[in-house]
């Protein structure tokens, strides 16, 4: 299934956007250069005279114009020289006042080879994942937000440690993990009871890699799942393929497993989604209150034992939905 036009609407305005912002930039450059050095101007006045006169001389084709072409050409070129030298002598880049692209395939036109350019395709996907996206509170949770002092620090857990030095140990494994995201990478099973951060802490990984410039897709596994079902009966109105983007987006943050009703069309759905991306090597982080026993009995042992291999930090204390509101209060 493709996308639809909607999204091919929102990358051709993306591309529009960035083509006016790179000839905004070039023209600030241009004011600045002008301004200090007006022999700048001069050179540039001269070339446009004479690619003027080059066109009207094409156009022209009333005689011999081979000789007079080839007289301003090379005066063209001559000028666009010094222009170079006189920009290094004024101490830019000798490439300074040319165009700016911010994809040099197809010079931010879309297509290249009479194709849509990979630059177009992945402003569509762009497009289409924010829509997926939309709903999720992506921005309101950060690695500076999360606090330790939620987590007792006294009392040692069933774990051995205490809570705080658990959790400290969690808090740190996120954080490194988002910043050296790369692909491929491996997948994090978050587990533990509510209110423990495992949503703050994802979000906080998502919102680090999305600014690296990776697609990040973040979604409750109930919801997911229903759209996935949805588009497989043709109920759909989005003209979304979430399979098929959940397969292929670099990050996939797969929240509440174990929220959704149970139903084989979610076990299959699910192990699609995990398998495939694995094959892949792309990183999945998936956050359940359930325990590792109960996953295998809900999705199988060749879910689990795919689940097996990913890191799994165990997040443990007192429901911090719960601290938080009496802190406040
Ligand atoms: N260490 C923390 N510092 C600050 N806020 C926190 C911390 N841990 C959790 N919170 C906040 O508490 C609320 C609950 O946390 P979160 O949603 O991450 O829990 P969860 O482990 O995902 O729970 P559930 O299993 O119910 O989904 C959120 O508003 C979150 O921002
Ligand atoms: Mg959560
Ligand atoms: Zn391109």
């Amino acid at each position: 299934m493709g996308f639809d036009s909607r999204f091919y609407d929102k990358a051709e305005r993306e591309i529009k956007e960035r083509q006016a912002n790179n000839s905004r930039i070039l023209e600030t450059r241009r004011n600045d250069a002008e301004t200090k050095f007006p022999e700048l101007a001069l050179l540039r006045r001269a070339i446009s005279g004479t690619s003027g006169k080059l066109i009207a001389l094409i156009a022209d084709r009333s005689g011999d114009i081979k000789p007079r072409l080839d007289d301003l050409e090379r005066e063209n070129l001559a000028l666009q020289d010094k222009l170079r030298s006189t920009l290094v002598r004024c101490g830019y880049p000798e490439d300074y006042l040319d165009p700016i692209y911010s994809c040099k395939i197809c010079r931010d036109t879309g297509i290249s080879d009479g194709r849509l350019c990979s630059c177009f395709m992945e402003a569509v996907k762009k497009a289409a994942s924010d829509e997926l996206n939309s709903s999720s509170p992506l921005k309101l949770c950060g690695f500076d937000e999360f606090d330790l002092t939620y987590y007792d620090d006294t009392e040692p857990t069933s774990l051995g440690a205490t809570a705080r030095k658990i959790m400290e140990k969690n808090y740190l494994l996120c954080r490194k993990y988002a910043e050296d995201f790369h692909l491929p990478y491996e997948s994090i099973l978050m587990r533990g009871r509510t209110g423990l951060g495992k949503t703050h802490l994802s979000l906080s990984i998502a919102s680090v890699v999305l600014e690296k410039g990776y697609s990040v897709i973040y979604g409750s596994a109930p919801d997911l799942f229903r759209r996935i079902e949805k588009e497989h009966f043709g109920n759909a109105d989005n003209g979304v393929d979430t399979l098929d983007m959940l397969i292929k987006t670099d990050l996939l943050v797969l929240d509440d497993l174990g929220a959704e009703f149970e139903s084989k069309f979610y076990v299959s759905a699910f192990y699609n989604i995990l398998n495939d991306r694995m094959n892949s090597s792309l990183p999945t982080i998936i956050n359940t209150n359930l325990e590792l026993s109960e996953l295998e009995k809900r999705y199988g042992e060749r879910i689990s034992s795919r689940i097996s291999t990913m890191k799994k930090p165990i997040f443990v204390g007192s429901d911090v939905r719960i601290l938080k509101e009496r802190r406040h209060k």
